[in-house]
């Protein structure tokens, strides 16, 4: 309890710190923790799915995106940038207190085509190493390389299964909740891994609709690691 009070005072430090009124209401930085039993999904004869995203966690809507999940216990995996680990500690705690998987997305978000098998084992090692400082003894079990790029060197210089996805909600070059909505419901089957980006509104927008929909479809959102201890043809 004492701890939780401490972070809770370390995280209204840091929102004071932000100067009011460069965001619209909708869009104030929240990192507020919520005190809430963890999600738990026990998987059964449902069809399941992983809601996977990117590039948080992000201070405007990496909470939104925790409650709509919460709101339906929808089960996720975040694969984090390393870079935004130290900054955003509070969002990063309520993920794996709600239940949810975080996983690498590297350090500074380099396309790792570009690098050398030495660059690309730092890029993956300081991610670790900086969630090592916030959450002692959370190993990352997957790496999902920067736009989906990689080369041999990725496999030589990281021990971890690379997982990509097999559905691109596009969220990133859509900026339109219903169209998002649309291409995810289209795709969607057993077994399916989903990508999006808990960092612009219209994904936010779009999982309101999305995740109970999911559910009434008959499908288990769940982790990646619960996805892959049924769907193992899709473990890289
Ligand atoms: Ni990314």
């Amino acid at each position: 309890m004492k701890r939780r009070k401490v972070l809770y005072l370390i995280c209204i430090g840091g929102l004071l710190l932000l100067i009011p009124g460069l965001f619209s209401i909708h869009d104030m930085p929240n990192e507020e923790r919520r005190d809430r039993e963890p999600i738990t999904i026990e998987p059964d004869s449902r069809m399941l799915v992983a809601l996977t995203f990117d590039d948080g966690p992000n201070p405007l809507y990496t909470l939104q995106v925790l409650d709509i999940l919460y709101e339906h216990q929808a089960l996720a995996t975040f694969f984090i940038s390393g870079k935004q680990i130290a900054d955003h500690v509070c969002l990063l705690e309520q993920m794996v207190s709600d239940g949810h998987e975080l996983a690498n997305h590297t350090y500074h978000h380099y396309d790792l085509t570009t690098l050398s098998t030495d660059e690309i084992r730092r890029e993956i090692q300081r991610t670790q190493e900086a969630l090592e400082q916030v959450l002692p003894f959370y190993p990352l079990q997957y790496v999902r390389p920067p736009f989906g790029r990689y080369n041999d060197r990725l496999q030589e210089a990281s021990h971890l299964p690379i997982v990509l996805w097999d559905i691109d909600s596009r969220d990133w070059e859509l900026r339109d909740a219903e169209a998002i909505f649309s291409i995810v419901m289209e795709k969607v089957q057993d077994g399916s891994i989903i990508v999006f980006h808990d960092d612009n509104p219209y994904t936010v927008e779009a999982l309101k609709r999305l995740v109970p929909e999911l559910i009434q479809s008959g499908f288990q959102p769940v982790t990646l690691t619960q996805l892959f201890e049924r769907h193992d043809h899709v473990r890289p």
